[in-house]
């Protein structure tokens, strides 16, 4: 029994394992339908959540297993009062895995050291998002066809934003791979995902200029600013519209430049870019259900 509660607890070649499985779903999804056949999937949800819940309610569905949980803490007993570790422990006793987002940083941490079925962190507050970084990088192998050698630009809220130290820290696991971070003095990447890359002689420089770096990039992935981990609304207003990716921002962009975002947006990509061949931000919301289907089969040792 196993959880998932950081990328790295992925080893490079299971996540190749992830995407080739992924891979074959998507063409042969008949093959699959039944793997899951008698297995439940509890999602328990204490923030608010579209994609992520979604695909893996879709996900389990698809593999001919079923669900069940909750969509916000309101509803569960955490409102009473109760522990993670008890409603893990709880869980447990009516589901084979559990998929947990939590508002507060190393929460499926804890329920992973108290339940009895594997635990998949869908997002624990400002910190990590493993999930989403396997979607990325399904969506990344589609598009570019490997990891190594590209320059990725991460643009907007760079210090609350989960996805993006999730994915930083898995590209980073990659041969000649350079980060361009473009982000508000008061948004930048923390230290705790910097760190290594600093120790692992990995290149990435930091910037608040989107337009100067544009040219550069293979991948842009931007992020809207995160306001639920903002103490004052004052700030948030100030920086939210920090960087919008209008049309003309494009001019010098590479063509074979992905636009990468893990939505929800909010103004940061106008919907006019949504006809951009390089707009990939919906070929993720897809690759996220292919992928949490695989790492589900995985994590409940089934096979096609
Ligand atoms: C992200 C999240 O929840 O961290 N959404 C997602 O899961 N696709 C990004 C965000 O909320 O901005």
């Amino acid at each position: 029994m196993r959880s998932i509660i950081s990328i790295t607890d992925l080893t490079l070649e299971e996540i190749e394992h992830l995407i080739a499985v992924a891979r074959d779903i998507i063409v042969h999804p008949e093959r699959y339908s039944a793997v899951c056949r008698g297995k439940k999937l509890a999602t328990l949800f204490f923030e608010p959540s579209t994609r992520t819940r979604l695909s893996f309610e879709a996900a389990m569905q698809e593999l001919g297993g079923t669900v069940l949980g909750f969509s916000e803490a309101q509803s569960s007993s955490a409102a009473k009062g109760e522990s993670v570790a008890d409603t893990a422990r709880t869980v447990s006793c009516y589901a084979d895995i559990i998929a947990m987002r939590h508002p507060k940083e190393g929460a499926p941490m804890v329920a992973a050291q108290h339940a009895t079925v594997p635990v998949i962190n869908g997002g624990d507050g400002g910190h990590n998002h493993p999930t989403q970084t396997l979607a990325d990088l399904l969506t990344i192998h589609m598009e570019k066809g490997r990891f190594d050698n590209l320059t990725v630009g991460f643009c907007g809220d760079l210090k609350f934003g989960r996805t993006v130290h999730s994915l930083i820290t898995a590209m980073a696991r990659y041969p000649g791979v350079r980060f361009v971070l473009i982000s508000p003095e008061e948004l930048k990447v923390p230290s705790y995902v910097k760190i290594p890359l600093k120790a692992n002689n990995i290149t990435y420089i930091q910037t608040t200029e989107l337009r100067e770096v544009i040219p550069e990039l293979d991948i842009l992935y931007m992020t809207r600013v995160q306001r639920e981990r903002f103490f004052n609304e004052a700030d948030y207003v100030r920086l939210k519209d920090s960087y919008i990716l209008t049309p003309d921002k494009l001019t010098n962009a590479r063509d074979d430049l992905s636009i990468m975002h893990p939505l929800p947006r909010v103004n940061e990509i106008p919907v006019a870019i949504d006809r951009d061949p390089r707009a990939c931000y919906f070929k993720q919301v897809l690759y996220g259900k292919y992928i949490r289907m695989a790492l589900i089969m995985m994590l409940l040792e089934v096979t096609k």
